[in-house]
């Protein structure tokens, strides 16, 4: 029995107007008729599949709940964060609250606001990964680069990568500078960490205790003094508080020895922008990704969307262009500037 652990706390501020710190990426409909995180949930149902843990914020538990409902998937544990501190100590909150029942349990910890489109070639790498998690690795899934992208994590592989073969870590590198991730690109012998792990609870346990020793105890303390509420698991903020915000990849990842990494082949995005979002949709013959009341006229490889059935959106003559239109803000931004849209989040918080 695998336990999905599916993280649940991030903002996603750069797929700003449709994501909002009140209603993050992970729950809208994106590329889809079903959230991200209703998606994410449904891949990890069946027979191998405990019911998924979840960790995220006090203010999303009840989207949490609805959206499994409206799935038909049943909810195992919903940790409830005081504060995010980042992924780091909420998967050490998960795994030491699995532990308790079984210290052996084997664990899936996955984003929940991934596309994975083929979920059966999904389950097929997990059960790959499964005989080096249940000897003491930790598995990680490895997608093919394409680009320098520095706001991934990189897996240097000991042997080339062969999809659904795991094969062992030489190092693992995250969020590298861009010369690095130029050469890491150059050199071939590379994967993307795809941000999903595989391990037992024993396995984590002694790799926190190994390389993020100081936050055992306030963490510790934060799911041993948990309050149920409404049938949520609410850490203690006391010791909660006193828990460093670090990713997992920094905490654990980049300082583990026993890495080995599953190539996954078969179609992944974390939709970090705009511009991955419309290659999801994928386009008319012009190129052109639309959604909702949305016209394009003599445009070329370009995103429209209208997130409002009464919001009619249409552009005339756009090359490159993303337009996104919500009921209460338009974005309208180039292409090549995706990345950019966070900025547009942080100049509006500072407007207040
Ligand atoms: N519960 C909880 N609490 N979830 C969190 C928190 C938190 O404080 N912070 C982030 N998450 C969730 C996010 O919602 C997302 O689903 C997942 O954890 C990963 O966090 P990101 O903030 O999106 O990480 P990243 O994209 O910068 O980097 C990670 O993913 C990349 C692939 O998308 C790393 O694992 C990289 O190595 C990896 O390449
Ligand atoms: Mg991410």
């Amino acid at each position: 029995m695998i336990h999905p652990v599916l993280l649940c706390g991030g903002s996603g501020t750069r797929l700003w107007p449709l994501s909002r710190k009140s209603f993050p990426k992970q729950f809208t409909r994106l590329v889809d008729r079903e959230s991200l995180f209703q998606a994410s949930a449904r891949r990890l149902t069946g027979a191998d599949f405990a019911p998924p843990t979840i960790i995220t914020g006090s203010d999303y538990r009840f989207i949490v709940t609805e959206q499994l409902h409206a799935v038909g998937v049943d909810p195992g544990p919903i940790l409830i964060e005081p504060s995010a501190r980042n992924t780091a100590p909420a998967v050490l909150a998960a795994a030491l609250h699995l532990a308790k029942a079984d210290p052996e349990a084997l664990i899936l910890v996955a984003p929940s606001d991934h596309v994975v489109p083929d979920a059966a070639a999904f389950r097929a790498a997990i059960a790959a990964g499964l005989p080096a998690a249940r000897a003491g690795h930790i598995v990680t899934f490895g997608i093919r680069p394409t680009r320098a992208e520095t706001g991934y994590g990189w897996l240097e592989l000991t042997a080339p990568a062969q999809d659904g073969q795991p094969v062992a870590l030489t190092r693992f590198v995250e969020k590298p500078a861009r010369p690095a991730a130029e050469a890491m690109l150059a050199a071939g012998n590379y994967l993307w960490n795809a941000g999903i792990f595989l391990f037992t609870a024993r396995t984590i346990l002694a790799a926190f205790t190994e390389h993020a020793p100081a936050l055992l105890p306030p963490v510790t303390a934060a799911v041993d003094q948990a309050q149920v509420d409404l049938g949520f698991l609410r850490l203690a903020p006391g010791p909660w508080a006193g828990a460093e915000a670090i990713s997992i990849d920094y905490a654990v990842m980049e300082r583990s020895s026993n890495l080995i990494a599953v190539p996954f082949g078969a179609g992944w995005s974390d939709l970090g922008g705009w511009d991955a979002v419309a290659s999801e949709m994928g386009g008319d013959a012009q190129g052109n990704a639309l959604s909702g009341p949305a016209t394009a006229i003599d445009c070329r490889n370009s995103l429209l969307r209208s997130e409002d059935n009464s919001l009619e959106l249409v552009g005339i003559g756009l090359d490159d262009i993303i337009a996104i239109a919500t009921p209460d803000a338009v974005l309208v931004a180039h292409k090549s500037r995706a990345q950019d849209v966070k900025k547009a989040v942080e100049v509006l918080q500072t407007k207040g």
